[in-house]
């Protein structure tokens, strides 16, 4: 096996890939002449009504550039600057935003909480909202969960349902990050309002960037109430985009080819491949059932060091080194990556994966 780099996809994010044909078709198309700018373009709305249609219910939706905008936004507009609220320990707002809920809403406090496979489950939740609730606290105000969660796990509706009422019942709201919805719907194959306003979702933020767009995520409130005066709030935040229809008019593009799933429906395929593959190697230990499009393994750490010496490119989060399959993953890309696994392994090369389970040298 040599050292020399090679990959030329990479198991490191779903962020890594380029965007789909659907995607850049619709920015050649964009990409004529002047249109009005700031959501005036005919793409803006456009996208709106094919989300009405979609959720199947009149809700409200905004473009912002990032994922990490939209959390932020989203739980501002949920919350009051002396609220909390709980999310997973794991969650991206809770790891990975650099404050920026808490700056968003100037003040809000994360609560992460305990769960296995990177859920939130109820008991944690009605435990943290039963602590010490005087003045000198803060006030219980949100539930945050992602879908599909941080560990590559999904909320079936059941569970989503039952925190919904949960969060009924405490007087909470609730988000949803769905920077990978997408896949979460391809896995539960359920209707989109299943995962979201009928189990009690008041406001999701939807994931494009990484399902083959090149930038710009959704807010989407399921109760329109909360949408009230959004528009400023995202101006004010530096996130409302002059040239929006390079964003809408790709969003169009994905939701009326049904690109969206399609996309997703794949890299989820593409993670149970890998994770079959995997699953070979006694050494390999899956760390947290294959749902969505994430595998997340443990091997020896000699292994690792040799797969990433040979130019894979992947991190080690939540328990386990995280390997993110995309809307463009090729099944080859999984052979060259378990044929450096098994020369990381020391097995023989260039036999076949049956043959190699007897064959180590
Ligand atoms: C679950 C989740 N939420 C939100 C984000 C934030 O997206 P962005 O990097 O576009 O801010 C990410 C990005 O990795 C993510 O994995």
């Amino acid at each position: 096996m040599s050292d020399t780099p090679h990959p030329a996809r990479q198991f490191a994010s779903d962020t890594y890939a380029g965007v789909c044909p659907e995607a850049l078709a619709a920015l050649q198309e964009a990409n004529r002449g002047h249109v009005a700018a700031y959501g005036d373009d005919p793409w803006t709305p456009r996208a709106g009504r094919l989300l009405r249609d979609l959720f199947e219910t009149d809700c409200d939706a905004f473009f912002v550039p990032t994922g990490t905008a939209a959390n932020a936004l989203a739980l501002a507009a949920l919350c009051r600057s002396y609220h909390s609220v709980f999310c997973h320990a794991d969650a991206h707002v809770q790891t990975d935003e650099c404050g920026a809920p808490e700056y968003a809403a100037r003040g809000v406090k994360l609560v992460p909480l305990d769960g296995r496979d990177g859920k939130v489950e109820p008991p944690p939740v009605r435990a943290a909202a039963a602590k010490r609730r005087d003045v000198h606290s803060h006030k219980p105000g949100a539930l945050s969960l992602s879908q599909a969660t941080e560990a590559g796990t999904v909320y079936g509706a059941d569970e989503l349902g039952a925190l919904g009422d949960v969060a009924r019942e405490l007087g909470l709201r609730v988000h949803v990050d769905g920077a990978r919805f997408a896949n979460a719907v391809a896995s539960l194959r359920l209707p989109p309002r299943r995962l979201t306003w009928e189990a009690g979702v008041d406001v999701l933020c939807f994931g494009g960037t990484k399902n083959g767009l090149a930038a710009g995520d959704l807010i989407v409130f399921f109760d329109r109430g909360l949408a009230h005066e959004f528009e400023y709030r995202r101006k004010q935040a530096g996130h409302l985009m002059a040239k929006m229809r390079f964003v809408a008019a790709p969003w169009v593009a994905l939701l009326e080819s049904g690109a969206w799933l399609r996309n997703a429906e794949h890299a989820n395929a593409m993670a149970r491949r890998l994770e079959a593959e995997l699953r070979r190697f006694p050494e390999v230990q899956v760390v947290y059932p294959v749902q969505a499009n994430a595998v997340f393994v443990r091997m020896p750490p000699a292994w690792t060091a040799a797969l990433h010496r040979r130019g894979w490119h992947f991190y080690t989060i939540a328990g386990g080194e995280r390997l993110m399959c995309s809307w463009d993953t090729q099944p080859g890309d999984i052979t060259a990556f378990v044929d450096d696994v098994r020369g990381a392994a020391g097995w023989r090369e260039n036999c076949s994966t049956e043959k190699s389970e007897g064959g180590r040298s």
